[in-house]
């Protein structure tokens, strides 16, 4: 795995934060530079179409015209404008697999609204032939589904989930966190969310909210003088930005794109894969299964995962996450040691982690 220039880990910490690739890093360098140079409003001004270009591959991802997408700062954040301008009321009805992102049921709850259970297979993934049964009865507002399960490698069948809501008037919210430059993103959604630093490989501090144009009329936001004629998604954006975050993920979704959507998400799912057999024997730990490049392993030898994490880094150079149940605490699964490699990631560094872990 690149290690760029000698001092970096083994990265197996994408799910967290992706590793920003060289063209990026030196995108952001030189967007800064230029900002001290010319002054930053004139630099934010002559990077104008850079920053369109932006919008428009990310609107091309998420299936949506280039107005229907707001640059905001997180995935977290993206949620909540999406409750606030949607709006979500109290006693709203919000349909959730139980793998659901801890933090966005609070921010469902925080909102007043009801967090209702789907029915689910063997895996966690919602059972779509068991909702089109059910969802009279269920009086959903909207679901929400992660598309790409944080703590363990699920994937969720959003095509068959918006072929199931859609005609009966249930909006389709897709957090993609997870998703976007990880798996390809399905058409038809309300509205979908995600992060610049994850699969993308962007920087910090970038999120983007999409909504899909039949949903615009409905959101609620202030009209600003100062962005006349601004359609209601980018009136969601908050005045201040990180234009450099923005600039160095510009580059990240063009290499991403170049790459091809396809062919990284089959390559992704091959990591994940090939990560999940090399860790399958190793003495104490025991393999979630599933699809995706995001594995999890649960201790079985009563091991710590965040001491665990603590020592491949320290000791070994390998980057990992300790998945915690806050992550998915309707989920029933316990603390757990999570691998997300990127494409980058070769056999020796599996060879790597599963003899640090012996
Ligand atoms: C599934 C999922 N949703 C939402 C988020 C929140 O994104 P952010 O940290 O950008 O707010 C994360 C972050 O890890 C996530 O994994």
């Amino acid at each position: 795995m690149t290690d760029l220039a000698g001092g970096g880990v083994v990265h197996l910490d994408s799910a967290a934060a992706g590793r920003m690739a060289p063209g990026t890093i030196e995108a952001i360098r030189a967007h800064l530079h230029r900002e001290a140079l010319r002054g930053a409003y004139v630099a934010e001004e002559e990077a104008g179409e850079g920053l369109t270009g932006l919008r428009r591959d990310l609107a091309g991802l998420f299936g949506v015209p280039d107005d229907g997408v707001a640059l905001v700062e997180s995935g977290t954040t993206a949620l909540q404008a999406l409750i606030d301008s949607w709006p979500l009321r109290p006693g709203d009805r919000v349909g959730i697999a139980p793998s659901e992102w801890g933090p966005n049921l609070e921010a469902f709850e925080a909102a007043g609204a009801v967090c209702v259970p789907l029915a689910v297979d063997a895996d966690g993934a919602v059972d779509t032939e068991a909702l089109r049964v059910d969802l009279e009865g269920l009086a959903l507002t909207l679901v929400h589904v992660d598309q790409v399960t944080s703590h363990r490698s699920l994937v969720q069948p959003v095509a068959e989930l918006v072929a199931a809501c859609t005609p009966a008037g249930v909006p389709v919210w897709v957090d993609a966190a997870q998703a976007l430059g990880h798996r390809e993103l399905s058409a038809g959604v309300a509205a979908a969310y995600a992060t610049s630093r994850k699969w993308l490989r962007g920087p910090r501090g970038v999120g983007m909210l999409a909504v899909a144009s039949e949903h615009w009329d409905r959101l609620r936001v202030r009209p600003q003088r100062k962005h006349p004629g601004a359609g209601p998604v980018r009136l969601l954006e908050s005045g201040e930005s990180n234009v450099a975050g923005r600039i160095g993920l510009a580059v990240a979704v063009r290499d991403y794109l170049a790459a091809g959507p396809r062919e990284v998400e089959s390559g992704l799912d091959l990591v994940g894969d090939l990560t999940r057999e090399h860790l399958a024997d190793v003495p104490g730990w025991s393999v979630v299964l599933g699809r995706g490049a995001i594995t999890a392993l649960r201790p079985t030898a009563g091991q710590d995962v965040s001491d665990v994490r603590q020592r491949l880094l320290d000791q070994h150079g390998i980057l990992t996450t300790a998945s915690l149940p806050w992550r998915a605490p309707r989920d029933p699964v316990e603390p757990t040691l999570r691998l997300s490699p990127h494409l980058d990631c070769t056999l020796e560094d599996l060879a790597r982690v599963a003899a640090a872990l012996r």
